[in-house]
């Protein structure tokens, strides 16, 4: 295999950090890292394998020529610098929401829909779905196969780190300032303070009361399923969760069919843990999940009236980065 040149763009964030670490255990063969961020961490100095790589400010690049390059800092640095990279040749492999409805960007989750990536799209661009949806999917897809779903509701309790290194950070001082009974800082990157809280808001609120987040929920998984007339609804939760993101997902199907059955096609899913049974072993929680590569599922259960439950959890920033690389 040829060597690969590689731009990471948003290296210094959260996201970016795991893409290194990623890169740097794959056998991926890299002729050039380059990490790129604001100017801010211009001259940082991030350790890549055997190399020291210096962070360059991307406002200044005269070059934009990459074979692969990641993005990840945000809608905005995708919407502006993507098609940049792109018509440079490179392979744009995006982690904001910048192109994801767009007809000629494949969003892929590879588990999902390797084949969406079967030829280069002309657009050269592929998205990654939001991490909640990435893990959503992967649980749904065997179900919506095999069964008629009538619809699916669900609510995410999402972790600090969905909003980058200032969430953790924000989250992480918070914290401290409470344990030494001191006022939480002035939240700047939540709606309020996340510390010993839970807030019903993630992304920002349409004037129909759902929110982005919500709403990219609904669009994705239609997207990645292949069912334009998927019913899904989603209450989007923040919790003072460093890393993972939990899911409660509640399906209501046409018709009855044993929880057995639905166990079976659960545990025949590639990347995918399903537990049966009590605390650490039985179900995962964000702070006990056994492998952060996969989807850890449990809890599953019928009501007698027939709706399925599940309990999906995953280290939403690797499951995230995994998606990635295998793009
Ligand atoms: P920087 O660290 O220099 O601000 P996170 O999601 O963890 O907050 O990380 C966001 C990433 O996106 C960081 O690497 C950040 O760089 C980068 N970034 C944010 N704004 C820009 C921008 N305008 N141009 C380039 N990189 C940006």
């Amino acid at each position: 295999m040829r060597a690969i040149d590689i731009s990471i763009i948003g290296a210094t964030g959260a996201v970016g950090a795991e893409l290194i670490k990623l890169l740097e255990s794959s056998q991926l063969p890299v002729s050039r890292l380059r990490l790129l961020a604001s100017r801010t961490s211009v001259g940082r100095r991030l350790r890549f394998r055997d190399e020291i790589c210096i962070v360059e400010p991307l406002d200044e690049i005269d070059d934009t020529q990459a074979d692969i390059a990641f993005f990840s800092a945000g809608r905005a640095v995708s919407a502006k610098y993507g098609p940049l990279f792109a018509a440079q040749g490179a392979l744009v492999i995006d982690n904001s929401n910048a192109f994801r409805m767009n007809p000629d960007v494949p969003l892929l989750v590879p588990q999902i829909n390797p084949n969406a990536l079967a030829a280069r799209p002309r657009s050269g661009i592929v998205e990654n779905p939001n991490c909640s949806a990435i893990q959503l999917v992967r649980a749904l897809r065997p179900l919506v196969t095999a069964f008629h779903v009538h619809q699916i509701i669900l609510t995410t309790y999402q972790a600090a780190s969905g909003g980058g290194l200032k969430g953790i950070d924000e989250l992480l001082e918070g914290s401290r300032a409470a344990l030494a009974g001191r006022a939480p800082p002035r939240a700047k990157h939540f709606p309020f303070p996340l510390a010993f809280n839970v807030i019903p808001q993630v992304g920002e609120i349409t004037s129909e009361g759902v929110t982005l987040e919500e709403r990219k929920r609904l669009q994705e998984s239609r997207k990645l399923l292949g069912l334009p007339h998927l019913r899904l609804t989603s209450s989007c939760v923040r919790v003072p969760v460093v890393n993972g993101h939990p899911e409660a997902v509640y399906l209501e199907l046409e018709e009855s069919v044993h929880v057995v059955q639905v166990r079976e096609l659960l545990t025949l899913e590639p990347d995918f843990r399903l537990s049966v049974g009590g605390p650490h072993v039985g179900y995962p929680t964000p702070r006990h999940l056994t492998d952060p590569a996969i989807v850890h599922v449990a809890r599953v259960k019928v009501n007698p009236e027939n709706p399925y439950c599940l309990w999906i959890v995953a280290d939403n920033l690797k499951v995230r980065r995994l998606t990635h690389l295998s793009s």
